[in-house]
C-alpha cells in the first residue's frame, strides 16, 4: 500500500485502483492450497463429490462403447443373416436396458455433482466473506482513509464471486475433464490400437493450437480486466461526486472521459471476442479432420475385415467426446484466471494487520473520571505532514472546554485520537493518568462519547 503518497481527500486518478488491476497466472499453488483450506470442514462432502465426478466420467464414456455391442453382436449379424431377427431382437434387450441404466445414471451422477460442488462451494465462500468481513471490522482507522470503499466493495462482492465460480465450476471441471480424456484415451486403445494411433495424431496439433490461442486470450482477458477496472473506478468518483460535478458543470468533460473510457473497453471485448471466435472453429476443423481420418482408415480395414462397424461408431462417438473438454478450456482457463487474481487480491486484504493494536496486558479502566490530558503530543495522517505538534493541555473530570480553530486546523483530529483511532508519533494522551495505548480500545471507546460532525446514522 505504500503508492499512495498524498493528503487526504480526493484521492484519484487510475493509479489508485491499481490493486484491481493485478493480474497472474492461471494457477498458482500458493494461493490453490490457501484456498483449499477453505475446503477443509467439507472434507468429507467433497471426497463425495470426486467419487461422483469419477462416476460420471465412466457414465459419459460407457455409451458408445455399448452402441458398439449392439451393432456387432446384434444388429449386423442379424442384417448379414448370420443370425435368425428374433435372436438379433433378444440380444438387444440387455444391451438397451445398459444403455438406458447407464444413461439413467449418468443423470443421476450429473444431478448429484453439481449439487455437491455448488453446496460446498457457496458454503465455503460464505464462510470466507463472513471471515473477510470481520477482519475488515478489526481494521484500523487508517487503513480506511487509504482504501476506497468502493474497492473494499469489491473484494467481498465480486473478488468471491470470482472464487465461487472456480470452486464450482472450474476446478471441478478440469478435474473432471482431464479423467475423462484419459479414460477415453485409455478405451481408444483398447477397442483398437491401429485406429488410437490415428486419432493421438491430433493431440500435437491440439497443444499447439491451445497454447497459442491461450496465450493470445489471456492477453486480452488481461485488457478487458484492466479496463473494466477503469470504468469501474470512474464511475465510482464521479457517482459519489455528483454534486462536485455538477457543482463545477463538468459533466461534457466527463461524458467525454467515460466514453472514451468506455469505447477502450468495447474493443478490449471486442479482441476477446475474437480470440474465441477463431478458437471454437479451429478445434472444430481439428476434430472433423480427425473423423475424416478415422473414417478413411476404418473403411479400409473394415473392408480388408480387419476392423467392425461397431467399433468405427464407437470411435467416433468417443472421438466427439475427447475434443469436447478441450473446446470448453478457453471459458475454465478465464475463470481460473479471474479466480487467481481475486484471490491474491482477498488474500492480501486477509493478512493486513492493523495498526492499532491492544496490549498484551491490558490496565483495567474500573471507574473513569474522566480527566484527559495531551502530554507533548505530534501527530500525522501521513509521515512527516504534521498536523499537530507539541500540543500539550489537560481538561479536568467535569471541566466543559471548547476547541475552537480555523477549518483543517486539527480539531477532528484531536477528537479522534482520543477514541484512539490513530496513534500518536510522539507524546501521549492519558486518559486518566492512564496512556491510552495501556488501555483496550474498546475500554476507551466505551467511556468516550462523540457526535461526528458528518452524520451518518443506520
Ligand atoms: N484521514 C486523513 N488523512 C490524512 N489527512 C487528514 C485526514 N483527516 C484530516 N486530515 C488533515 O489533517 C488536518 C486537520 O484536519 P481536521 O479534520 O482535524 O481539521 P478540523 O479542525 O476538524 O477542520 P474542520 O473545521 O474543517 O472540521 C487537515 O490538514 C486535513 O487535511
Ligand atoms: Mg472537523
Amino acid at each position: 500500500m505504500a503508492h499512495h503518497g498524498g493528503g487526504g481527500g480526493g484521492g484519484s486518478g487510475t493509479g489508485f485502483f491499481q490493486e484491481d488491476e493485478i493480474l497472474g497466472k492461471a494457477y498458482d499453488a500458493r494461493l490453490m492450497r490457501r484456498l483449499l483450506g477453505y475446503l477443509r470442514p467439507y472434507r468429507g462432502l467433497v471426497i463425495v463429490a470426486l467419487v461422483i465426478l469419477l462416476g460420471l466420467s465412466f457414465a459419459d464414456v460407457a455409451p458408445p462403447i455399448i452402441a458398439k455391442f449392439i451393432i456387432d453382436n446384434a444388429i449386423a449379424p442379424a442384417v448379414s443373416g448370420q443370425i435368425p431377427p428374433e435372436e438379433g431382437f433378444s440380444r438387444l434387450v440387455p444391451f438397451g436396458a445398459l444403455y438406458i441404466a447407464v444413461l439413467l445414471a449418468s443423470s443421476l451422477f450429473r444431478y448429484g455433482q453439481s449439487m455437491l460442488a455448488s453446496y460446498v462451494g457457496q458454503n465455503a465462500m460464505f464462510d470466507l466473506r463472513v471471515g473477510l468481513f470481520k477482519h475488515l471490522e478489526g481494521l484500523s482507522l487508517g487503513f480506511f482513509d487509504r482504501n476506497p470503499v468502493g474497492r473494499l466493495m469489491t473484494r467481498i462482492t465480486n473478488d468471491i464471486d470470482a472464487l465461487t465460480d472456480m470452486v464450482t465450476q472450474g476446478v471441478v471441471a478440469i478435474f473432471g475433464d482431464v479423467f475423462v480424456i484419459a479414460v477415453i484415451a485409455v478405451v481408444l486403445v483398447i477397442l483398437d490400437w491401429r485406429l488410437a494411433l490415428v486419432t493421438f495424431c491430433s493431440v500435437p496439433i491440439l497443444v499447439a493450437m491451445t497454447a497459442y490461442f491461450r496465450r493470445m486470450m489471456r492477453e486480452s482477458f488481461r485488457a478487458i480486466r484492466i479496463r473494466l477496472a477503469r470504468v469501474n473506478a470512474y464511475l465510482n468518483e464521479n457517482i459519489s461526486g455528483m454534486a462536485i460535478l455538477q457543482l463545477f458543470t463538468r459533466e461534457p468533460r466527463s461524458f467525454k472521459d467515460f466514453d472514451a473510457l468506455n469505447t477502450d473497453l468495447l474493443q478490449a471485448n471486442q479482441g476477446g471476442i475474437r480470440a474465441m471466435a477463431l478458437f471454437i472453429p479451429s478445434v472444430n476443423f481439428t476434430r472433423a479432420g480427425t473423423s475424416a481420418a478415422i473414417f478413411i482408415a476404418a473403411s479400409y480395414w473394415i473392408v480388408g475385415g480387419q476392423l467392425t462397424i461397431g467399433t468405427l461408431l464407437a470411435f467416433w462417438q468417443l472421438v466427439e467426446r475427447f475434443f469436447a473438454p478441450i473446446q470448453d478450456l478457453s471459458e475454465k482457463y478465464n475463470i481460473m484466471q479471474a479466480a487467481m487474481a481475486s484471490s491474491e487480491r482477498v488474500f492480501r486484504l486477509m493478512d493486513t494487520e492493523p495498526t492499532i493494536v491492544d496490549p498484551p496486558q491490558p490496565r483495567e479502566l474500573a471507574h473513569v473520571r474522566g480527566e484527559v490530558r495531551f502530554d507533548n503530543v505530534s501527530f500525522a495522517y501521513n509521515e512527516g505532514d504534521w498536523v499537530l505538534r507539541d500540543v500539550n493541555f489537560t481538561i479536568s473530570a467535569g471541566e466543559s472546554v471548547a476547541i475552537v480553530g480555523a477549518t483543517g486546523a486539527g480539531k477532528t483530529s484531536i477528537i479522534s485520537l482520543i477514541s484512539r483511532f490513530y496513534d500518536v508519533q510522539k507524546g501521549r494522551i492519558l486518559l486518566d493518568g492512564v496512556d491510552l495505548r495501556e488501555l483496550r480500545q474498546m475500554d476507551v471507546r466505551r467511556h468516550v462519547g462523540v457526535v461526528l460532525q458528518d452524520p451518518f446514522i443506520f
